[in-house]
């Protein structure tokens, strides 16, 4: 039983149709579905369990990994930055984990294990992100020391895309040279490769190679100007609601909220709804921001609080009460759109969602 209204909805089937639109934008390509920062926010395991036609899972812990292996996965699975120290090797052996190698050290780590069992390792190239990963022209000798080890690498290629999601013609620029300089370091390996993200998968078809490794598509999220004609037919999976707690009638002049951030130029009607910061609702969502309540778009006023927010609901004053449902994204709200009023991105409002709020399934 829950008793505070605040709840996120997790939709199973939109993941399902989610990775079904990843899949027909690469029919050639196998799926790594991210399933990193517990599933986006959306628990894991409940993620993977309606991914699993996916062909393999990225993340970003050896404790996702076991995670996913206690609960059965058989599936690859990629630890996205590798290991963080050597003591993690033995298990990513036994576990059958894929590792990223993306620097000298992890490398370093690889060379002195001596294993009969093949790993997969995916090198990482910097082709221009310049977060992780090894130089262009460090990359064949990295090759050919992993190739004169004694143990034996099953060898992949990878890179990752900065800014496939924007349109601007400098990050338009900038993400066709990442995947040039991804095409020249790569063209005389034959090892399996990948490159795309989520927004280089659905808008840079030459980004689409063995692998591509989409994360907020899944989720039903990322919508930029850069993917939007390619994004109507995803479904978003998480809808967080709750209820509106108090309705009351205040005077023009009179505020709202902590600070007195909001002041009522006319006599407004404002509802109070059980959601705020505490449960993971951005605490710099700004006047204006949308919240549906019934169906009804409204304007968030003054500041969100850790419990509370407040919304104009002058226009539709007859129509709503308290226990009104309201929709905070989700549904026919754009999480994206929320995200650009709190001056942040949907990634970070669905890892955001905490603890106190129940995560609902919905088959
Ligand atoms: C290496 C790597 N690949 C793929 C992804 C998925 O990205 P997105 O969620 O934008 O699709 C991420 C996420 O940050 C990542 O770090």
């Amino acid at each position: 039983m829950f008793y505070r209204p605040a709840k996120a909805y997790i939709h199973l089937p939109a993941l399902r149709h989610n990775l079904g639109i990843a899949k027909a934008f690469a029919p050639n390509s196998k799926v790594l579905a991210v399933v990193k920062a517990n599933g986006y926010g959306h628990g894991i395991c409940r993620v993977a369990q309606q991914l699993v036609d996916a062909d393999g899972f990225g993340v970003a812990s050896m404790d996702e990994a076991l995670q996913l292996r206690q609960k059965g996965f058989l599936h690859r699975i990629l630890l996205l930055e590798g290991l963080f120290s050597e003591i993690e090797m033995p298990l990513a052996i036994q576990n059958r984990l894929d590792i990223v190698v993306h620097s000298e050290h992890q490398l370093q780590w690889l060379l002195n294990y001596q294993t009969t069992i093949v790993m997969t390792v995916w090198l990482k190239i910097d082709t221009g992100m310049h977060r992780l990963g090894f130089s262009s022209n460090e990359i064949p000798s990295v090759i050919k020391r992993l190739e004169q080890s004694l143990s034996s690498f099953n060898i992949h290629l990878m890179s990752h895309l900065a800014s496939a999601d924007e349109s601007s013609s400098s990050a338009i620029e900038f993400t066709q040279n990442q995947i040039n300089v991804f095409n020249q370091v790569t063209e005389k390996f034959a090892f399996p490769k990948s490159l795309s993200n989520s927004a280089g998968l659905q808008a840079y078809r030459a980004s689409r190679y063995d692998w591509v490794r989409p994360g907020i598509l899944l989720y039903g999220a990322g919508q930029t100007d850069q993917t939007q004609n390619k994004q109507t037919q995803l479904k978003p999976v998480m809808r967080l609601e709750s209820e509106v707690i108090a309705v009351k009638w205040i005077k023009s002049g009179e505020f709202v909220g902590y600070g007195n951030d909001w002041q009522a130029s006319k006599d407004t009607c404002i509802a109070v709804i059980a959601i705020g910061y505490g449960d993971g609702y951005p605490r710099h969502a700004v006047t204006g921001t949308p919240v549906l309540i019934e169906g009804k778009r409204v304007p968030l006023i003054g500041r969100v609080s850790m419990d509370m927010i407040t919304v104009d609901i002058t226009k539709y004053s007859d129509d709503i009460n308290i226990g009104s449902l309201a929709t905070l994204w989700g549904g026919e709200l754009s999480i994206d759109e929320i995200a650009k009023c709190a001056n942040t991105i949907c990634y970070e409002l669905l890892c955001g969602i905490t603890s106190r709020v129940p995560m609902i399934e919905i088959q």
